[in-house]
């Protein structure tokens, strides 16, 4: 029997699972019964965001912000109610009403634009492996050359796209229309203004999936020399969004977690040669610079958040390798400490750390692709078991070039750039050891060097803290009164009330509500009581019901809190708690009467005698003052 609306939206519901939703954006943390992180929804750098898995919301202690599971994703997601509900029906094989089959053409036309994608891979596939050509043949001795082999080839979906116009286009178009194909960036329009091309021409396709597996955008490698770009990668669309999508993180899923870390390189052959050669949790960016929606991915899958930087060895891959670092730790800032201490060497996954980066770096071969196929992966996989930690790669790399400087001059400005390093390092009798280190590498004196870090810490902690006095949130003065309502109210939120929700509606009258949203709210709780058993059902039909009205559920959620508060409390207690209420609604409320009826006595005062003295008053000055200047003339 078909399902209605309500029971569909129950039933996604009761499949989400909030933790895991919100881990989607958030890297969270337990603590207690609820989960920490940073809010998505304004900037902070210590976590005021919780989610209560109990209750199946998350609320933000620092913006306000707060709702269910469904919420959350809208927020974060920007999509619409109802989209949602589509999308999770066909996710959890929910069928929806039967009204509701129609009218899904954006979902369409990403299917499409997927589908399009999937086609065109194996298209390129096959004409690299089935067909022959002068072009097929080059980009097969090109694939050899990079010892990249058949069973390579088939795995990865590799293909040729030939340099001729509409290869692609002309088999394609038999099956989907030209706005998909260049939605999905396959095509070009043609710069004579008429038909279409293809958007890759001449070069090795990669095919780029999504963590699903979905075929959704492409890299392209140049087959010539001097083609340019070397690369060319398909752009942002409806399906793909660079900075949240990695290359190989589809087939590093499972190795990712069994190994409890992943290696970041940089390009799509280091992904390709690496989990070729059984390194499979190998993934990279496509093209585009590490973000740390790329980090909160893959802090998704493991657990210790322990992440490899394994980018080229020269002096382009070095700066990647701190640019990435300064992302990871940016992504987990306030999360706690990163790493900087090898207690057992390969570290067990725990949470005791906020991450754990580690750097690979082989003093031979340029990339990890090129190491390992001419050093091999078994020494890559050495390397990986034995990859310093991020500090100790750091110092490392400092001392290396401690010869080149000489002079106190010199040894200071080189001192700069690395003396936050050393200031990053929490732990005293770390910190100690390895300025003792650093200080004896440069023969520089170890209290000098010290203070200067002491100084520079001291530096940043003032600029962040007034930087922090700026960022304070303002938070809205809330009346006694209101305060009372929201109070009263969220009685009904109590999970362990002693009373039934009628008993507790017996005790609140509708009448001390003054506030239009709760009374709103009031009412809603008053149809659902009917029919919902206890406090966690009660909280999910609350939010669905105003789903569509974020305003409202951020009441909700602030209800649900403050309800948090009275839990625990005796059955007496818990009736004071009301009854307290009630009686401050009331004082307001003839406060505010007393108020009323002063302002009117105040206003017919003025009226009729006050004001018109100040007038008078006025007009004498005004007219001296004229006297006086024509006197003066
Ligand atoms: N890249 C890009 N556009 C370019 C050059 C590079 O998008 N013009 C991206 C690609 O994702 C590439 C990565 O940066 O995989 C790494 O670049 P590079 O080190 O130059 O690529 P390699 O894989 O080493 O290139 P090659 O094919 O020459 O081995
Ligand atoms: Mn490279």
């Amino acid at each position: 029997m078909a399902k209605t609306l309500e029971e569909v939206i129950a039933e996604i519901k009761s499949k989400l699972d909030i933790v895991q939703v919100v881990s989607e954006e958030v890297i969270l943390k337990k603590n207690g019964g609820r989960y920490w992180g940073l809010c998505p929804f304004h900037k902070e750098k210590t976590p005021s965001f919780s989610v209560n898995p109990q209750l199946g919301i998350y609320k933000c202690f620092g913006c306000g912000a707060g709702g269910d599971a469904l919420s959350f994703i809208m927020k974060t997601k920007n999509i619409e109610f109802m989209d949602l509900i589509k999308d999770l029906a066909q996710r959890f094989n929910i069928e929806m009403p039967a009204s509701f089959h129609k009218d899904e053409n954006s979902k369409d036309l990403k299917n499409e634009m997927m589908s399009a994608c999937e086609k065109a891979a194996v298209f390129y596939h096959d004409l690299l492996i089935n067909h022959h050509s002068e072009e097929i043949k080059m980009a097969t001795d090109y694939l050899t050359d990079r010892s990249i082999s058949r069973e390579i080839i088939d795995r990865f979906t590799l293909g040729i796209a030939p340099k001729a116009y509409t290869t692609l286009y002309d088999i394609l178009k038999k099956d989907f229309s030209n706005e998909v194909l260049e939605k999905a960036g396959l095509i070009l329009p043609s710069k004579e203004g008429h038909g279409y091309i293809d958007r890759f021409r001449g070069r090795i396709i990669i095919p780029i999936q999504n963590e699903k597996g979905e075929y959704v955008a492409f890299g392209a490698r140049a087959l010539l020399k001097e083609q340019s770009p070397k690369y060319l990668n398909s752009s942002d669309s409806l399906i793909y969004n660079k900075s949240k999508l990695l290359y190989g993180l589809y087939t590093a899923k499972d190795s990712i977690k069994d190994e409890d870390g992943v290696i970041l390189m940089e390009g799509y052959f280091d992904v390709i040669s690496a989990q070729a050669h059984g390194i499979e949790n190998a993934v990279a960016a496509c093209g585009t610079a590490l973000t740390s929606e790329h980090i909160k991915l893959l802090s998704r899958y493991t657990k210790s958040r322990r992440i490899y930087l394994s980018f080229d060895t020269d002096s382009a891959g070095q700066k990647a390798t701190s640019r990435g670092a300064t992302i990871i730790k940016e992504a987990f800032e306030g999360l706690g400490d990163i790493k900087q201490f090898d207690e057992s060497y390969i570290s067990t996954s725990d949470d005791k750390y906020s991450c754990e980066i580690r750097v690979i770096a082989p003093p031979e071969g340029k990339d990890p692709d090129e190491f390992i196929r001419t050093v091999g992966a078994d020494s890559f996989k050495k390397i990986i078991q034995t990859a310093p930690l991020l500090l100790d790669f750091q110092v490392n790399n400092f001392l290396k070039h401690k010869k080149e400087y000489k002079t106190p001059q010199e040894k200071t400005k080189y001192l700069k750039d690395f003396l936050p390093v050393l200031m990053e390092i929490h732990n005293e009798i770390i910190r100690t050891e390895y300025v003792k280190m650093v200080a004896d590498a440069l023969n520089i004196d170890e209290k000098a060097l010290e203070a200067e870090i002491r100084k520079l810490a001291y530096n940043n902690s003032f600029e962040q803290n007034s930087q922090n006095e700026i960022k304070k949130i303002v938070t809205k003065s809330v009346s006694i009164s209101e305060k009372a309502q929201k109070n009263l109210l969220s009685v009904f939120l109590v999970s362990d009330s002693h009373f039934t929700f009628a008993q507790i509606n017996e005790m609140i009258d509708n009448s001390y509500f003054s506030n239009e949203t709760l009374i709103n709210v009031k009412s809603t709780i008053d149809k659902l009581i009917c029919s919902v058993n206890n406090v966690k059902e009660l909280i999910e039909q609350l939010y669905t019901a105003y789903i569509e009205n974020p305003d409202v559920q951020l009441v909700i959620t602030d209800l649900i809190s403050i309800a948090e508060t009275f839990t625990n409390l005796s059955p007496e207690d818990f009736q004071s708690v009301i009854e307290e209420n009630i009686r401050r609604i009331q004082r307001c409320r003839w406060e505010e009467e007393k108020e009323k009826i002063r302002n009117l006595y105040k206003n017919a005062d003025e009226d009729d005698t006050e004001a018109l003295k100040i007038q008078m008053q006025l007009r004498d000055k005004i007219n001296n003052r004229i006297k006086s200047e024509k006197i003066n003339d």
